[in-house]
């Protein structure tokens, strides 16, 4: 099969200073689901992800736990970031460290060609640092500390005390592209999104552009500056790169050129390194700016950013070891605009989970298939006779809702694709009711139209397998397998998803098998 349109989807890499919460996970489940949509829709997909280990923070968590900072991120990368793949079942296609030594040769070529190209110079340096962001602070994000401490700048995101650093630095000549940034967002005004995130980060760089220390001296927890291995690169310059070593910048041209530039996911809080820094490093070098950025919200609690410092992190495996993987990937995609803020609550998953996992699509499935092995010799799917103007509706509904989810999924959407896809469980469902296939049962000489009806769900339920499948990881193949139409239509991976709402795939005499509850119930502890 010749190679589709190329669609590479990377998530931040994460600080493996701790564990990861639920709010990593959406992260990563928002564009697992993206790119297993345009995976099974036929695009020439890739979906990385890994983990960011260099700098300050990890190294005083290192030290702090008695380990030394490789020790301490090869544990928890082990043992907390590469299962939670597994927890909340991520199909990412490669996991970049930027501790492998495919990243760290890589990135000392792109820095020595910004500094053959002018973009780097040395200077004296003293600004306000937060370890936490593992930045020095602009004014507009420093504040006067309350409590414990009072008569000292705080970052206004940590709430932690800054530290005055002085140092020698290498400095990238940032200041020197804030028009060619301002041109790129006004050319190609969806490279930020949402429109909010885009607005603040084109009056951000329109009030100026600072040059940026890409150096450190201090410690040397980080990749060494080719020309002076007195200095490590910053972190951030270093984990932003990720995006192109990964894909063989520097060392693998065809893999590059095949790959890049890549659409990147991050959270709303570190858009600025994204939309700003990135770009104009990649300018710098020559190289195609990123196809965009998306900046999605947070997850909250009581009104805050779920975090680990704070106390409020939730393990994603807290909710999947009840709930199951395909739950925890449904509600979060379901339940916040892509791009927004949300609350997490345990009564609002249990409430979905039951009404419209279990109760809405778990039980159209079960019911359509226990009625087809009853009334059909063998479980054989019926033909469908004369279509009536009920049965005509659910198959333009289903077309259009198809049609809808995928223009949604183009824009990041993910709530509305999933809004969309439940518009058909709703109308099954509300079908069933209305055409009583188990009163067309019990008279031979409405057969016909029991065909018409039962197909025309069976029908509907390899659609929404199709249409879920990059969403119900789980759920959507125990379907697929249940409705036998394996041997007809081939496998679930394989079926192409932007046609998935188009009539009459499903074979007449197609033979049903055993479907495991999709959706059990869940007993209150
Ligand atoms: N290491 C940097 C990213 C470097 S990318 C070149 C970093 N790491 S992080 O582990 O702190 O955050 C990773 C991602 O998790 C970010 O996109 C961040 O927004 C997201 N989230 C962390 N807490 C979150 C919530 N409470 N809610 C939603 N997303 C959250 O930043």
């Amino acid at each position: 099969m010749p190679a589709g349109r190329p669609f590479y989807l990377t998530t931040p890499i994460f600080y493996v200073n701790d564990v990861p919460h639920i709010g990593h996970a959406y992260t990563e489940v928002a564009a697992d689901v993206l790119t297993r949509w345009h995976r099974q829709s036929g695009d020439d997909t890739w979906l990385l992800t890994g983990t960011d280990e260099h700098g300050q923070k990890i190294l005083r968590t290192a030290t702090a736990n008695g380990a030394t900072p490789k020790e301490w991120t090869d544990r928890l990368v082990e043992s907390a970031w590469k299962p939670l793949l597994e927890t909340i079942d991520i199909a990412n296609d490669d996991f970049i460290r930027t501790t492998d030594e495919r990243h760290e040769r890589r990135v000392k070529l792109f820095i020595e060609k910004l500094r053959e190209a002018g973009h780097i110079y040395e200077a004296e340096f003293e600004g306000l640092y937060c370890v936490g962001c593992e930045e020095f602070k602009p004014a507009s994000e420093i504040v006067e500390g309350v409590g414990e401490y009072a008569g000292q700048k705080v970052c206004a995101i940590h709430g932690r005390p800054l530290e005055l650093m002085h140092e020698k630095n290498y400095f990238f000549r940032m200041s020197a592209f804030q028009q060619q940034l301002l041109d790129l967002y006004k050319a190609q005004p969806d490279f930020v999104q949402p429109e909010s995130a885009r607005n603040e980060v084109v009056a951000f760089v329109s009030q100026g552009l600072n040059d940026l220390s890409i150096s450190r001296s201090s410690f040397d927890w980080g990749i060494p500056i080719p020309w002076d291995d007195s200095h490590v690169l910053y972190v951030w310059v270093d984990a932003l790169l990720n995006y192109a070593t990964a894909v063989g910048y520097g060392e693998d041209d065809a893999d590059f050129a095949r790959r890049w530039p890549a659409q990147h996911i991050v959270g709303k809080d570190i858009l600025r390194f994204h939309a700003v820094i990135w770009p104009a490093m990649l300018m710098a070098a020559g190289l195609p700016v990123p196809a965009g950025v998306f900046g999605h919200g947070w997850l909250l609690v009581g009104g805050e950013k779920m975090s680990k410092s704070k106390l409020t992190g939730i393990a994603p495996n807290e909710i999947t070891d009840t709930f199951g993987s395909d739950a925890f990937r449904y509600y979060f995609m379901r339940a916040i605009s892509f791009g927004q803020d949300g609350s997490f609550s345990w009564e609002d998953l249990s409430a979905r989970y039951q009404a419209e996992l279990a109760n809405g699509f778990g039980n159209l499935a079960s019911r359509v298939i226990a009625m087809v092995k009853r009334y059909y010799e063998g479980g054989a799917v019926p033909a469908p006779g004369e279509y009536t103007a009920a049965d005509i509706t659910v198959q333009t509904n289903l077309l259009a809702a198809a049609l809808s989810a995928d223009a949604a999924i183009e824009k990041f959407a993910i709530h509305e694709a999933l809004a969309q896809v439940w518009t058909i469980v709703d109308a099954l469902n509300g079908y069933i009711t209305e055409q009583e296939p188990w009163a067309l049962a019990k008279d031979e000489a409405d057969r016909e139209r029991l065909g018409t009806v039962l197909y025309t769900c069976a029908e509907g339920l390899r659609a929404l397998a199709v249409l879920l499948s990059p969403v119900l990881t789980k759920a959507a193949p125990k379907l697929w397998s249940a409705l036998g139409v394996e041997a007809s239509l081939g496998a679930l991976a394989a079926q192409p998803l932007r046609s998935a709402g188009e009539w009459g795939q499903l074979k007449p005499g197609t033979v049903v098998g055993d479907l495991e509850p999709l959706f059990p119930r869940i007993d209150a502890a």
